[in-house]
């Protein structure tokens, strides 16, 4: 099983960017640290950063032909307060996508208390650092695994 971990925008300059918000962390600590986590949950990552949009929406369509992606970790940066065409991706695909982000985003400006992905995530966690990632990754192969129980039970009954 693959979970496809995305990240949107400036999250490529973390580690550097703005540390008392984001922390010292980098991107490459980040993903080190999810594919240890994977390695233990017995499942394979594949990450992806952009600051264009397109290119998101593109992983996330290409999702519709790679049933080995069992479910999709994304932190949309700050597409997640006003993108609704990232929006409409996450709707139109069927692998549930759980929503991250580093920061407590309720608990900064107040344009960043909207969420216009969150509606059609599974779910979000937010604030916790690093740890964000963990635990939304640890929420997509939970989400993952109880799709595929679900259709092979379907598999064959009437
Ligand atoms: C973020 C929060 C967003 O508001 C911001 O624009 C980001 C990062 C986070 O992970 O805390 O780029 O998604």
């Amino acid at each position: 099983m693959l979970i496809l971990i995305l990240h949107g925008p400036n999250l490529n300059l973390l580690g550097t960017r703005e540390p008392g918000v984001y922390g010292s962390a980098t991107l490459e600590t980040i993903h080190a640290e999810l594919e240890a986590l994977a390695k233990e949950l017995d499942v394979e990552i594949e990450t992806l950063q952009s600051n264009h949009e397109g290119t998101l929406i593109d992983a996330l369509h290409g999702t519709l032909k790679r049933p080995e992606v069992g479910a999709v970790v994304l932190n949309g940066g700050a597409w997640t307060h006003y993108a609704y065409a990232l929006r409409d991706a996450i709707a139109s695909i069927t692998a549930p996508v759980v929503e991250v982000h580093l920061s407590n985003i309720h608990a900064r400006e107040e344009w960043r208390h909207t969420s216009v992905t969150a509606p059609v995530c599974a779910g979000i966690v937010a604030g916790f650092g690093p740890l964000s990632y963990q635990l939304g990754l640890r929420a997509a192969v939970d989400l993952a695994r109880r799709g595929e129980a679900q259709s092979s039970t379907h598999v064959g009954s009437s």
